[in-house]
């Protein structure tokens, strides 16, 4: 039996905040106290002055991620590792239904994501609805441990499914209790502005944002809270960013819907303003929704605060802004002259929690516990992972992260282990560095260095059954 102790740190939970050892045996948390024996042969560490909260969980990753016309430059090796970097040991990832059965494509994804190195889940996104999809639904949650299906009203042509097309997914959902996850933006409406923007010469990445207003987000959001109310379906907006969408989401949980949404940092801590950088340089902040004005970021911040907003997720969608040496498939360099055709999404795997930490609990945003609560607890919660993940307790993974609170670091995209060669916040300064990383009381990140290995993680059948009572 192998046994590690992690001496003296400050523990962080969703609830709690005290100083103690942790004893993990097997892969398992067994013991917390003061002044734990692990016996002469245990691996021992010592925590003093550091925080240790619960591995992050990162619900919403698109890793080696087929986009049609682009691919995502992380295969599932490189972008565990570099979420493990960051303090997340569980991804919950996207498997894209494509022109297969979703159990077709889900075994596609099993193959790709037998190389991670933190554990993952898998949501499956479905971009068709027929008889045979809604019987896979079925075997995927009864089955195959795939408990969430995400569904894009924007996007016409490729993944966007119509409302009818969503009211049959959420009505099979709501029966078998599982989740439903939206990107919630007017597809239709947002076609024409595009179109009609590159039609009349406005290619510059400044018109992504342009001809994706906040409001058709909120009237997206609105719509599918409409047809949740209907079907008494389990509701999840992914990257949520626009107030409008935010206010909608309010209204629906006052109600007693079973509403949640997450937003991204890069929402929280950037702005439109980015899109007006030189050249080509806005192309790296295409990512739908678009970034938003300074007064949508204060509302999000107030939504994280009063509980509107349950999760942070990444929405890691990594493409380079190099053309090599990937090649064009893996590259915004598509769009060069046209942003319709810049592949969308941004990296953000790797900085979520010290973003989090530096912007959110130093500033005095969040507190700590809340802080733990939407980067772990609340989504292993809402994903069915709780309380294996998503919290430091007897019985649980031993997914343990180390943070020093005072050491002072820049983020740099050279440092970092996704394939990615750019980040959204280079050169920003952040208080609050990850130090030891373990997943399942096994050491896979000691300050630089990686001790984990490509495979290592394991696949989560996931339940339904806690996501009856998440904030
Ligand atoms: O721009 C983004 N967010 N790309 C990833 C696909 C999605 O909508 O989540
Ligand atoms: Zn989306
Ligand atoms: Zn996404």
């Amino acid at each position: 039996m192998t046994s590690v102790l992690v001496r003296n740190g400050r523990i962080i939970t969703a609830t709690d905040d005290y100083i103690a050892d942790i004893l993990v045996e097997d892969g398992l948390i067994r013991a917390i106290g003061r002044g734990l024996d692990a016996g002469p042969q245990a691996e021992i560490h010592d925590a003093t002055g550091m925080l240790v909260l619960p591995g992050g969980v990162d619900a919403h990753t698109h890793l080696d991620w087929d986009f049609g016309v682009a691919r995502t430059v992380d295969t599932f090796a490189t972008g565990t590792r570099a979420a493990a970097f960051g303090g997340t040991t569980t991804v919950v990832d996207f498997c894209n239904q494509g022109a297969a059965s979703p159990l077709g494509a889900l075994e596609d994804w099993h193959a790709r994501a037998a190389t991670a190195s933190v554990d993952v889940g898998a949501h499956m996104i479905l971009n068709r609805v027929d008889d045979e999809v809604l019987r896979d639904m079925r075997t995927l949650i009864q089955r195959e441990g795939v408990t969430s299906f995400k569904l894009f009203m924007a996007y016409p042509g490729t993944l966007m499914l119509d409302d009818g097309g969503i009211f049959r997914v959420m009505r099979e959902a709501a029966e078998h209790g599982a989740v439903v996850c939206l990107h919630a933006e007017n597809g239709p409406v947002i076609q024409v502005l595009v179109d009609e923007a590159v039609a009349a010469g406005r290619t510059a990445p400044q018109y992504h944002e342009a001809t994706r207003p906040a409001i058709l987000e909120g009237e997206a959001t609105q719509r599918a809270i409409t047809l949740a109310q209907l079907t008494g379906a389990i509701t999840y907006f992914v990257h949520l960013s626009a107030s409008q969408a935010l206010g909608a989401v309010t209204d629906a949980r006052q109600r007693g819907q079973s509403i949640y949404a997450e937003t991204c940092p890069h929402y929280l801590f950037l702005t439109r303003e980015e899109y007006e950088r030189d050249g080509f340089e806005g192309a790296k902040f295409v990512m739908t929704p678009p970034l938003r004005s300074r007064e949508h970021q204060d509302a999000l911040w107030l939504g994280l605060r009063t509980g509107t907003l349950s999760v942070i997720s990444t929405d890691h969608c990594p493409f380079c802004m190099a053309e090599q040496p990937l090649g064009m498939l893996y590259s915004k360099q598509q769009g060069r002259d046209d942003f319709s055709k810049i592949p969308n999404g941004a990296p953000g795997i790797e900085t979520r929690l010290p973003l989090v930490f530096d912007g959110g609990v130093r500033t005095g945003r969040i507190s700590l516990n809340r802080m733990v609560e939407l980067l772990s607890t609340a989504p292993a919660k809402i994903f069915g992972l709780y309380p294996q993940k998503g919290t430091i307790a007897p019985g649980s993974d031993a997914d343990l992260v180390l943070l020093d609170p005072a050491e002072t670091w820049t983020v740099r995209a050279a440092e970092h282990h996704s394939r990615v060669d750019y980040s959204l916040f280079e050169g920003r300064e952040l208080t609050g560095r990850v130090r030891k990383v373990f997943l399942r009381g096994q050491l896979i990140v000691d300050g630089a260095t990686w001790l984990g290995r490509d495979g290592m993680g394991r696949f989560l059948r996931r339940t339904t059954s806690a996501s009856s009572d998440p904030r």
